[in-house]
């Protein structure tokens, strides 16, 4: 099949890396001309294992490409794939101008039939929009379908979720539409769920919503373990073998980051709100989310007393594990509370440096050795589980800091491990 893909965002390009791998012929477009430089010289312009290997195998196999040309692109596609962004409006709904520029652009270049696909988190009824906007500005001769095809990708797994997902949404307004799209994904083999195009809208939001549910869940119980004297992670592991629970998803810690979960609850509260439904309950899955975001500040606090003038070492930047992606991090909000209680920092990330900075600036400083960010610190916050934080020997913080005393909120290491080190460990969820 013949694909464009607008859009080489992280959900852009590696649905345009993972089709072109299945065989597909595949053109991404974006405007963005300095972004489409590098992807030509093979280099992805985001940090995601496993894609640059594929992005160049790919392109050397010439199935795929990238033009900032939208004719190149869409004249010649059955299928078009919108994947753009959908940013955060300052009242939490979903800003839609680059997917509706991006259907105004297709709309003025399609030349033949074809299949207009949203990938982007759009609210419900996007995409009737989308549908009405193409119609109104595109030749008359030309056939269009529309269907909404949400993306289930995490960062950092993104490639592995393309290829082995739980599941494909397809949303479709009739069969034929359907058809193709799941003739697209057929080699797959993942289950395929076909609905209607509402349906499909709201399932992505669903998904989402339900996920950022289970953390702030999690996330209260640690809170009142603590209180009560339980540990979280018995606590997680006794409810998660119920698989109406289920294991994953109940790593308490310092609350959700990303670019999705924060952007989507946010959006879905509103489009309830739209249509007179108060979501109450996911409302309080957003405040669970902002107050554990500052929990570890506020540990510190009641630990020190005053932070001022102590040097604090920042473990971790990204929102996760394995991606760059600094938005919407706890680390941006563990940093900006600590210079404002007059505390200094020094941050350690393996990759998301150059994205903090942006961020941040000079604020604070950076290194991309745990050990320089540790040497003299009176205090360290685990903000990120990165395997060379988690595995860090406890040996190190003694041997490094003053008087260790971390701050861990991913729960990094087990109660019984510190036990035996002159380390002040206060986590999540646990006894102190
Ligand atoms: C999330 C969803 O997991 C994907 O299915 C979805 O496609 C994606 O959003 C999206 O909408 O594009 P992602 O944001 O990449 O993916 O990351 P997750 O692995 O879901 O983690 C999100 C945040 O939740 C991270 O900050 C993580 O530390 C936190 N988290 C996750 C916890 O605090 N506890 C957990 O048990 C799991």
């Amino acid at each position: 099949m013949k694909i464009a893909i607008a859009g080489t965002g992280y959900v852009g390009l590696v649905t345009g890396v993972c089709l072109s791998e299945i065989g597909h012929d595949v053109t991404c477009m974006d405007t963005n001309q300095q972004r489409m430089d590098t992807l030509q010289k093979g280099i992805p312009p985001i940090y995601e294992p496993g894609l640059e290997e594929l992005l160049r195998k790919n392109m050397a196999q010439g199935r795929l490409y990238f033009t900032v040309d939208p004719k190149q692109a869409y004249s010649n596609a059955d299928m078009i794939m919108i994947a753009v962004g959908t940013p955060e409006n300052e009242d939490g709904s979903a800003d839609l101008t680059y997917v509706e520029q991006a259907a105004e652009t297709i709309a003025r270049h399609i030349q033949k039939d074809v299949v207009v696909v949203t990938k982007s988190t759009v609210p419900v009824g996007t995409n009737e929009k989308i549908k009405q906007m193409i119609e109104r500005i595109k030749p008359a001769n030309v056939h269009v379908e529309v269907a909404s095809n949400p993306e289930f990708l995490r960062e950092g797994s993104a490639i592995y979720d393309t290829f082995h997902g739980d599941r494909i949404v397809i949303g479709t307004e009739n069969d034929k539409a359907a058809e193709v799209l799941e003739e697209l994904y057929r080699p797959l083999g993942i289950p395929i769920v076909k609905t209607d195009i509402r349906s499909a809208e709201m399932i992505k939001y669903a998904s989402n919503a339900f996920l950022a549910t289970k953390i702030s869940f999690i996330n209260e119980i640690a809170n009142i373990c603590e209180k009560v004297g339980a540990n979280i992670d018995d606590v997680a592991y006794g409810i998660g073998l119920d698989e109406r629970i289920g294991l994953r998803f109940l790593q308490a810690g310092i609350g959700y980051g990303g670019s999705c979960f924060p952007k989507d609850t946010k959006a879905l509260v509103q489009l309830a709100g739209n249509v007179q439904h108060q979501f109450e309950l996911l409302e309080a899955v957003i405040k669970v989310n902002n107050y554990q975001q500052s929990l570890l500040v506020q540990k510190a606090k009641k630990f020190f007393g005053s932070l001022y003038g102590k040097r604090a070492a920042l473990l971790g930047l990204s929102f996760k594990p394995n991606t760059d992606d600094v938005r919407e991090a706890a680390s941006l909000v563990i940093a900006r509370q600590l210079l404002q209680e007059g505390a200094s920092v020094i941050a350690y990330d393996p990759i998301a440096v150059p994205n903090a900075r942006r961020l941040l600036g000079s604020m604070i400083d950076y290194t991309e050795q745990i050990e320089t960010a540790l040497v003299r610190a009176d205090m360290a916050f685990i903000a990120t589980e990165w395997d060379m934080i988690k595995t860090l020997p406890l040996q190190q913080y003694c041997d490094l800091m003053n008087n260790p005393v971390i701050f861990d909120g991913r729960n990094c290491y087990s109660l019984n491990e510190v036990q035996s080190y002159p380390i002040t460990y206060i986590s999540i969820g646990r006894k102190e």
